[in-house]
């Protein structure tokens, strides 16, 4: 029978990686390594085979390198933005990675075999390759043991490096993308990580007595990190985001938004 591992490999750090993703790894004989161009994506794909090169430096596997689909921007393919355009455009782009990865597992892995793919952070967070591939080895002919090895995520990095829980006594956590930022009301957020934000989304949360926590290139050797209150910090973020993705040409950050309370309870 195959087998086929999805590891989460940590968000930036390759001393994220756990024991078992260690272990994992060291079990593999054929990686798939997806290229996907720009915004960085060379550099994370860079990431992968160093960390392949320090676990394996026998190099015995096969490194089995794609082209992945590129994502189309929403207005070519569904004449506009909106969540109804955007769930078209990735259930066509999904069903694209799908046909690939049916490929790729029906014919670059042999009988017998362990097949990975390296996730960055964690596979259950903004991630669907899991449910991707579960699907597509549903529809496979043959038996394929599917394993999911969990990693650091950029949010528990985040809240490592600003030292800080994600949450305050009993409060509730929520995890938004950059798109619902841009939208929500903004008395409505709380407590709140943000990641996928490609427009600063943050700038809409002054005069909310909110505090940020912000955190761009976590655990590699170009991390930027920021708190304070929103209103204090968002002039000196901003020309600080935009002077890092000028100098970088991509930026990766993540944020947790969190509403002030007049009284801060003490404890966990
Ligand atoms: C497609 S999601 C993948 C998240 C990943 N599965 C994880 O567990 O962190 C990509 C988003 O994660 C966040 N992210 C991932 N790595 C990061 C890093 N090293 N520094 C800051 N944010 C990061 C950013 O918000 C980015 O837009």
């Amino acid at each position: 029978m195959k087998r086929f591992r999805l590891i989460g490999i940590g968000a930036g750090d390759p001393e994220l990686l756990t024991l078992q993703a260690l272990q994992a790894l060291r079990e593999v004989d054929v990686v798939f390594l997806l290229e996907k161009a720009g915004r960085g994506k060379d550099e994370l794909t860079a990431l992968r085979r160093q960390i392949m090169g320090g676990v394996r430096p026998d190099g015995d596997y096969r490194t089995c390198e794609v082209q992945s689909p590129p994502r189309p921007p929403v207005t070519d393919q569904a004449g506009g933005a909106g969540a109804a355009a955007y769930r078209v455009v990735v259930a066509n782009w999904h069903a694209r990675k799908r046909a690939m990865f049916s490929r790729l597992i029906s014919e670059e892995l042999a009988d017998g075999q362990t097949g990975a793919m390296l996730l960055w952070g964690d596979p259950s967070l903004y991630d669907q390759t899991i449910p991707m591939i579960e699907r597509v080895l549903s529809d496979l002919n043959e038996p394929v043991q599917l394993d999911v090895i969990p990693g650091i995520s950029a949010v528990q990095l985040l809240t490592a490096r600003h030292r800080i829980p994600l949450n305050r006594v009993g409060e509730s956590i929520a995890i938004i993308t950059g798109r619902e930022a841009e939208e929500i009301d903004p008395t409505l957020v709380h407590n709140s990580v943000v990641m996928l934000d490609y427009s600063a989304a943050f700038q809409r949360f002054t005069g909310q007595a909110m505090d940020i926590y912000w955190g761009a290139y976590l655990g590699t050797e170009d991390e930027l990190l920021v708190a304070g209150a929103v209103d204090q910090v968002v002039d000196d973020l901003l020309a600080l985001r935009a002077e890092a993705r000028l100098r970088k040409g991509w930026i990766m950050d993540t944020y947790l938004l969190r509403r002030r309370s007049a009284a801060e309870p003490a404890g966990d």
